[in-house]
């Protein structure tokens, strides 16, 4: 069979691991070809590809991002995108597809499947939030990273008897806040899931600075205060005349600032949760992934996906994992408000 890879939505370490693990055991144990896709969607609709086999994959098991490149093209929101995927693929003698990516990537490969066009899908994100997996690569890694950032924040807090408010990504779900602040000892941790009372926060900031020690929040990027997203609005706009939001950290230290007199930064751990080499975790996951996606192509069983239920690869429905998104639940949460204060 001759098999097209591709890379959707934002990069997460561990993607060229799950590359070189497809491509090793197509090659060897299959005698499959390949070809790769050039970010995204983007590659099969405009035909954008190159070489992919052993020679490609040497040596990127430990690299972070992706050889293939990525992008977010949805060929469903370009006219004619899905039959130019089908000229390209039948130009090319692709037989089938492999992608690799989130949501809104998988959310393609189903209704291409559905369309006659063979996709298996390999869940990713380092938000952890896709459903049917009980891990997505990426995530131990994001989280290794804000944990350390976490553990050097707690030694300058105290330092400066200062409260520091770290926040890290995650729009829709909290699982990165909730692991790093757990792993790095956060006196609160604010998720999507559960909209915060910011005099309850004020509260536990005070408590710890009387208990002489400086407090630590984690706060997930989508976090929000009971009060709604209207209160955290101010009137400085950017360059193009949209209304500027500094982010929920910033608004958050700003606030921990004025309402308890006490010295407040936040950082913002960003796109560095994303880069670089993946943890041994996230590429033995990755290379799992890459090994059970290239059996379900060649056993022909399309529109799944490759997961992980507790330590085995098994296949799911790729509809599984994309009908709605899997949340940190009210009893982890709580776990965690063990630790608050
Ligand atoms: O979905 C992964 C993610 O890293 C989110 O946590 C974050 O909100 C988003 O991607 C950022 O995307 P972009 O690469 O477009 O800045």
């Amino acid at each position: 069979m001759r098999i097209g890879v591709l890379t959707g939505g934002g990069d997460c370490p561990g993607l060229n691991a799950v590359i070189r693990a497809v491509v090793r055991k197509g090659v060897a144990v299959y005698g499959h070809e390949f070809v790769g896709f050039r970010d995204g969607w983007r590659g099969p609709v405009e035909g954008v590809s190159g070489p992919l086999g052993i020679d490609q994959v040497r040596g990127i098991l430990p690299r972070g991002g992706t050889i293939l490149g990525s992008s977010r093209t949805n060929p469903y929101k370009i006219e004619g995108g899905v039959d130019a995927i089908r000229k390209n693929l039948a130009a090319l003698g692709v037989d089938a597809l492999i992608a690799i990516g989130g949501e809104d990537t998988l959310g393609v490969a189903k209704k291409l499947t559905d369309e006659g066009i063979p996709v298996v899908g390999v869940p990713k994100t380092i938000d952890n939030d896709l459903n049917a997996t009980d891990y997505t690569f990426g995530f131990d890694t994001a989280v290794t990273i804000a944990s350390e950032a976490i553990d050097r924040l707690h030694t300058t807090a105290e330092s400066h008897h200062r409260a520091l408010v770290v926040e890290v990504m995650g729009r829709h779900a909290g699982w990165i806040a909730l692991h790093s602040g757990l792993s790095g000892g956060a006196n609160v941790i604010l998720v999507p899931e559960r909209p915060f009372d910011i005099e309850q926060v004020v509260k536990h900031v005070e408590h710890r600075f009387e208990s002489h020690y400086a407090p630590i929040i984690v706060v997930a990027e989508g976090a929000m205060p009971s009060g709604g997203a209207e209160q955290l609005r101010n009137d400085k706009k950017d360059a193009f005349g949209h209304v500027q939001f500094g982010g929920i950290g910033t608004w958050l230290a700003a606030e921990i600032e004025t309402r308890t007199g006490k010295e407040s930064r936040a950082v913002v751990l960003g796109h560095v949760q994303r880069g670089g080499t993946p943890t041994a975790f996230d590429r033995v996951l990755a290379t799992r992934f890459g090994l059970h996606a290239i059996d379900a192509v060649n056993d022909k069983d399309f529109g799944k996906m490759v997961a992980l239920h507790g330590t085995a690869i098994v296949r799911v429905p790729i509809e599984e994992a994309t009908a709605e998104l899997k949340t940190v639940p009210p009893e982890r949460y709580a776990e965690a408000e063990v630790f608050f204060g």
